[in-house]
């Protein structure tokens, strides 16, 4: 039997989609192995979010022709969105890759490995409006069977003008909802806990069948009731389409986890304009000012970008502002990176000098930890219900698990197993961890 072996770079969206890969080659007899050294298929998925993350999948195949040095029949395969962004140009260089598959393209890569297996350029980068992979079950072959991802939406339709993903990614469509709810039934009878719903804007999920159409509050409405005795979590939200519908079907349900992840990017109107984001500061505010009245326990995390074009320091400084006025939990906070292809790459200006952004950016960190730490203390002398996942990697013969806010908890204990429900008391913190005892 032949062996395949994935590496998944970028965002969880590429975690599951290589879920589906692998269910997929599965069927065709390729059987997935942890090994590299024994595979016969190596497939990279991709991400292009930023340059930084392509230039480490370039070192990452110049790596890989070592491998293929004394293996004539091994296959390197690029997939995601890096293979849809950069198509044939993938080929230029003979010996790097021999298959390129965009993310609407898995189901031929049965055919584009025959292809590849007849030392041809296997390419398809055809985008869908369609393909949702609905009744694929994907093959969890890395997962710690308790946590499972769950995609309900593919693409994206909002053209924020510095992001690549409405290229790489195609046009938003939505999962058929009954797929959905049968895929974490069928989760849920395998003994997972937990489940991520995943879309890149998964406020605006909208299922239509028969004239009737399911929104995201009546998805996840749906998924709580159908596995009561699972946690519920979801990402992205956009901001501009976050409902006070959700929030009170948030509120509703226990299990449904207490965690918002709200990309912010700006904390400044005019910065957000030129992103296309499509709010306000002070629409987002509000929106914050929501989840604080019907979700007072819930945990809010963001994104954050700086430097991105004409952005002044006055406008970075709201950013800080905004920050420390909505109090943020964590935050992914990153330099702006010009894509090729996007709005702001033909019209906005990328000149903001690396060093002003490297500033900034250590700016928004300092701050962030600053908040996380105080966030964290907030917690102390509170019990949270925590899903054990395993032991802690740090702290010798502790359990590690996570909050219903997504946070990270250690604490000692004789009685318990990885997927366990515990309650925990927190008894003191960092900016990274809460550590308590059994409550
Ligand atoms: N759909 C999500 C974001 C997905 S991309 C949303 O709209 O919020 C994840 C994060 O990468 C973004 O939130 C943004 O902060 C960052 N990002 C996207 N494009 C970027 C770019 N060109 N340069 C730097 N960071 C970028
Ligand atoms: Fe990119 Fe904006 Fe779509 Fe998020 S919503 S994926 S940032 S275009
Ligand atoms: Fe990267 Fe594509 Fe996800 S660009 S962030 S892997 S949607």
């Amino acid at each position: 039997m032949k062996k395949l072996h994935i590496e998944t770079y970028g965002c969880q969206m590429n975690v599951a989609d290589s879920e589906v890969v692998a269910s997929i080659l599965k069927k065709e007899g390729l059987e997935y192995t942890k090994d590299i050294n024994e595979a016969d298929v190596i497939l990279l998925n991709t991400c292009s979010i930023r340059e930084h993350a392509e230039n480490k999948i370039f070192q990452r195949l110049n790596e890989l022709k070592k491998l293929r040095a004394g293996k004539e029949d091994l296959i390197v395969g690029l997939i995601g969105c890096m293979a849809e962004r950069l198509k044939d140009k993938l080929f230029e260089k003979k010996g790097l890759v021999d298959i390129a598959a965009g993310p609407d393209s898995y189901r031929s890569l049965p055919s584009l490995l025959e292809q590849a297996y007849e030392k041809k350029n296997a390419l398809d980068v055809e985008l869908s409006l369609t393909e949702t992979y609905s009744e694929i079950f994907p093959y969890r072959y890395d997962d710690n069977g308790i946590s499972a991802f769950v995609s309900i939406m593919r693409g994206c339709n909002n053209f924020c003008s510095y992001c690549i993903v409405p290229y790489t990614r195609g046009r938003e469509r939505s999962r058929d909802a009954q797929s959905i709810i049968d895929e974490v039934k069928q989760l849920a009878t395998k003994g997972y806990k937990e489940v991520t719903l995943l879309g890149q804007n998964v406020n605006s999920y909208s299922y239509e069948n028969e004239g009737q159409s399911v929104t995201f509050p009546q998805l996840l409405e749906q998924v709580a009731l159908a596995v009561p005795n699972m946690r519920i979590r979801f990402t992205t939200s956009h901001p501009k389409d976050l409902s006070d519908d959700l929030l009170y079907v948030m509120a509703k349900y226990d299990n449904l986890a207490k965690w918002i992840h709200l990309p912010v990017q700006s904390g400044s109107t005019t910065v957000l304009q030129r992103m296309n984001r499509r709010y306000t500061r002070e629409w987002y505010l509000d929106r914050v000012a929501a989840i604080r009245r019907i979700l007072p326990e819930a945990s809010i995390t963001t994104d954050i970008m700086c430097g991105f074009s004409d952005e002044t320091e006055a406008e970075q400084e709201e950013t800080l502002s905004l920050m420390k006025e909505v109090g943020y939990d964590t935050a992914f906070m990153f330099k702006y990176s010009e894509r090729e292809g996007t709005v702001a790459s033909k019209r906005m200006p990328d000149n903001v000098p690396d060093d002003v952004k490297t500033k900034r950016l250590n700016d928004i960190i300092a701050v962030q930890n600053e908040l996380s730490r105080m966030k964290n203390a907030e917690d102390e002398g509170k019990v949270f219900e925590v899903l054990v996942e395993g032991v802690s990697k740090k702290d010798e013969g502790e359990w590690k698990g996570r909050s219903s806010q997504n946070k990270t908890v250690v604490f000692p204990a004789n009685n318990v197993k990885p997927g366990d429900f515990v309650k925990v008391k927190i008894l003191s913190s960092s900016s990274a961890t809460l550590r308590g005892e059994i409550a």
